[in-house]
């Protein structure tokens, strides 16, 4: 199937049959049961589980039942599915709105000679066989300025400025790796908000000689990178620092307003790499000063595993498929508005903020690539706390609420440090937490009453390591491609933060002016109190 002309999942044979399957199974009074479910067939865990490069998943504790899996398997192929992913591999032009391939795998893809490509492979086209010799070319010289800077020992903090996918991929990435003692590198920070206080709060704990700057910005010219990239200038020149083009590097495609700004070195990408699947990339710079050269290559490497997967296994038994059919499962047929996540692991505390740009910045869209306005929901709402903590603050609602949500407990088998009884606690409690969803509970009175039968997904990872994390990450990455694929929406582009940006401009120059006439009276009245 040409990707070009796929239809949308709601346009396929399988989408009707996949209606008739849940009026008959999953509505009315004899709605399908999990309890029942694994009581009547001893295998469903081991059918309803899958390995893929470093995750391990438990599907089984889900709303489906095998006819509704293989039904969706077959809307994915019907919705040419793989046609696309292919597209996307072979460097074709899929973000249609923009006009642009997308290009983050193939930053993370095998690093060798672009010009002698395997000989078993199909040749690859031009413009991905030149982008290939550009970014071998870019990552290794921006991974031994890497390793400088952390041979330097006249560098002892690092300071990423840089907001959405230019802070949140790499933050996680390095708060996960930190807490697994790989992150042995000087002190790297992470100032996203233009609200100065964070930024402020920081820089009392820096010293002018020692500290490097990166301005992180795809586009650079986000309001609130330039704004913090500009105070942390002016804070480096009132602290006596001259030399700017030592302690301030860029990463960006704009090369041109990197260099206006006055950075040293500017490590560019191309503008297919989407902001938030651009942690590989020269983005990744702050992660490659933390880990190093070698561990970075590791964390490509996970990648690289999940990407072979995804382009190789059979849709029934592929990860990222099953997961994001499992996602449009729950989202339009069960009718569930939001995904809870829950990583019970310290260093993963910032991936519920990564999943929900990954996910809701990709999907969160009303019209699909024709431009004709969905009639079913997209993107549901992301969210989530690290685990344990969130038992105690809203777990509540997910055993007791009145409408189900689906929970996916991420878990990692080996913890880093060797404090004694923690991590058997912890993963006992995530363990126990899906089961109490599952089986809920009679109660002798109707407010000790669970219902149970609430679903929940399982990821397990054997550690928290380089290759372990980037397997993960590039999991969600296709996931979030697979759904938006499925809903016939573009996962690339983002022109829902458009218009906030151009009124967010209008409105500072009112609060200069104190000219209101061209606003709102609510807007105006608050402005007016501002002011
Ligand atoms: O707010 C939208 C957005 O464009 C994101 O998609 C992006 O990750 C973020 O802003 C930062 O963009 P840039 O890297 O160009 O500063």
């Amino acid at each position: 199937m040409d990707w070009r002309h796929r239809p949308r999942c709601d346009e396929t044979p399988a989408w009707a049959a996949l209606q008739q399957h849940f009026t008959q199974q999953f509505s009315g009074t004899a709605a399908f049961d999990l309890r029942q479910a694994f009581a009547q067939d001893a295998d469903r865990a081991a059918r309803f589980s899958f390995d893929a490069a470093e995750v391990h998943s438990d599907l089984s504790k889900n709303l489906i039942d095998d006819e509704a899996q293989r039904l969706l398997t077959q809307l994915a192929r019907e919705c040419g599915v793989e046609s696309l992913r292919d597209a996307m591999l072979a460097g074709e032009r899929i973000n249609t709105s923009e006009q642009r391939a997308v290009t983050h795998v193939h930053w993370r893809s095998e690093s060798k000679d672009a010009t002698a490509p395997d000989r078993q492979a199909p040749a690859a086209p031009e413009n991905i066989v030149n982008l290939r010799r550009e970014i071998t070319a870019t990552q290794s010289a921006m991974l031994a300025y890497a390793d400088a800077v952390r041979a330097d020992s006249a560098f002892t903090d690092v300071v990423n400025l840089g907001v959405g996918g230019s802070d949140l991929g790499p933050r996680l990435v390095v708060q996960a790796l930190r807490a697994s003692g790989v992150a042995n590198g000087p002190r790297v920070h992470f100032v996203a908000n233009m609200d100065g206080h964070e930024l402020a709060e920081l820089l009392p704990e820096l010293r002018v000689d020692s500290t490097l700057f990166i301005v992180a910005s795809k586009s650079f010219g986000t309001a609130e990178t330039m704004q913090n990239a500009a105070s942390a200038r002016a804070w480096f020149a009132a602290q006596g620092g001259t030399d700017v083009a030592r302690h301030f590097v860029a990463v960006s495609s704009n090369t041109a307003a990197a260099e206006a700004f006055g950075a040293g070195r500017c490590f560019a990408f191309d503008e297919g790499v989407g902001g938030r699947y651009s942690l590989w990339s020269p983005i990744g710079l702050p992660i490659a000063i933390a880990i190093g050269s070698a561990a970075f290559r590791d964390l490509l490497a996970g990648a690289r595993a999940m990407d072979a997967h995804f382009a190789q296994t059979p849709l029934a038994r592929n990860l990222p498929v099953q997961l994001a059919l499992l996602d449009l499962w729950c989202r339009h047929f069960h009718g569930f508005g939001s995904r809870c996540v829950a990583p019970y692991h310290h260093g993963l505390r910032r991936l519920p903020a990564y999943l929900q740009q990954l996910e809701m910045e990709s999907n969160g869209k009303r019209v699909d690539t024709r431009g004709r306005a969905l009639s079913l929901h997209t993107a549901p709402v992301t969210w989530g706390e690290v685990g344990s903590n969130g038992q105690h603050a809203f777990f509540q609602m997910l055993h007791q609420g009145t409408q189900p949500v689906p929970v996916e407990f991420v878990l990692v088998r080996n913890p880093a440090h060797a404090l004694p009884g923690h991590h058997t606690k912890l993963l006992a409690n995530a363990l126990a937490q899906a089961r109490a969803l599952m089986m809920g509970q009679a109660g002798d009175a109707p407010e000790r009453h669970f219902p149970g039968n609430r679903p929940s997904t399982v990821l397990l990872l054997p550690d928290l390591s380089p290759h372990s994390l980037g397997a993960l990450l590039s999991l969600y990455e296709h996931r979030t491609i697979v759904l938006g694929a499925l809903w016939g929406i573009n996962p690339f582009d983002q022109w829902g933060v458009e218009l906030g940006k151009r009124h967010a401009g209008e409105i500072e120059a009112a609060l200069h002016s104190g000219d209101v006439t061209a606003l709102d009276v609510s807007t105006a009245g608050l402005l007016k109190q501002l002011r």
